[in-house]
């Protein structure tokens, strides 16, 4: 495995390499991640796994400071994963002192993620488009534990013509559900126990629509008061950013659901925010 620190070095390995797979990461990788990297390897000859944790789309008050950085264990699993190379550039070589430019995708962006994280998904498209630039895959995998930044990215490669297929994976969870996030590790036992009432609620949504209820708004106050449910720890569980029932393509909410839907939910517990979905009618 190949580790490339700077965009010279990462050209030139580009430049000798054959078809190849991208998994834009910011590390601190986990299973989840690696089934990316899976993905990657059944689409292309070599796979290159980029990771920076990519400080234009983190907001002023959020965690880009203490994000997790362990880039010796992340090296190490892609070694054991049969990764080709990782790059993994200083943010002075990707962010040079020169004039900025952004990405804006504002059809999908005004909602969901994009409202509770303002410039958040310019900061997203940015770094992405320069790692497709720099690294010209022929495809980019990328985890629907982000359903917002899977529409994104694959709109922007849609509307740039960014010459690249964009391959979704389905989202990794622990054996009791919680999505695998590299911000899990942030919680102790007892906020992991009340972060789990996120994906209880999105299993509860899925189990409440296979049932054969249509209409969204129960949906979602089904997911509210299975967030909000004290139960046995006493306390409110977490802090609701919000809840919704959105059209995939679109990312607008739904009333009544007459084709793919998809439920999202972002809480936070304690001082980490934590995200998650699933799709309904796939
Ligand atoms: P990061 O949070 O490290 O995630 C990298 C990729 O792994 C994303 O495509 C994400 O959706 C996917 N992923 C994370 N958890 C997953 C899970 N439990 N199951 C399946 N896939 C999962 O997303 C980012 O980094 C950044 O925004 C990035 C795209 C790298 C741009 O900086």
């Amino acid at each position: 495995m190949t580790v490339l620190r700077t965009i010279e070095e990462c050209r030139a390995w580009r430049a000798r390499a054959g078809v190849l797979a991208l998994v834009p990461t910011m590390g601190a990788l986990h299973a989840g991640h690696l089934s990316l990297v899976a993905e990657a390897q059944r689409h292309a000859h070599q796979t290159l796994v980029s990771v920076f944790v990519n400080p234009t789309q983190f907001g002023p008050r959020e965690d880009f400071n203490r994000y997790p950085r362990p880039i010796e264990d992340d090296l190490a699993l892609c070694q054991n994963a049969g990764v080709d190379a990782v790059f993994n550039p200083a943010a002075d070589d990707m962010y040079s002192a020169g004039p900025r430019a952004f990405i804006d995708m504002p059809d999908l962006t005004g909602v969901l993620e994009g409202k509770h994280r303002p410039g958040h998904f310019q900061g997203v498209c940015q770094v992405v488009a320069k790692l497709f630039n720099i690294v010209q895959p022929q495809v980019a995998c990328f985890g629907q534990k982000d359903f917002q930044q899977l529409r994104v990215i694959t709109a922007m490669a849609e509307a740039l013509n960014f010459p690249i297929r964009i391959a979704p994976c389905p989202t990794l969870r622990e054996a009791d559900g919680l999505a695998m996030s590299s911000r899990n590790r942030f919680l102790t036992t007892d906020q992991r126990a009340r972060a789990l009432s996120i994906s209880r609620a999105l299993f509860f949504a899925m189990e409440t629509f296979d049932s054969g209820v249509r209409v969204a708004s129960r949906l979602v106050t089904i997911m509210q008061r299975t967030l909000l449910d004290v139960g046995n720890l006493g306390h409110v569980p977490l802090s609701i950013d919000y809840v919704a029932c959105v059209d995939p393509l679109t990312l607008k909410p739904m009333e009544q659901i007459d084709g793919p839907a998809v439920c999202c939910i972002a809480a936070r517990v304690g001082d980490t925010r934590l995200i998650d979905n699933v799709v309904l009618g796939a």
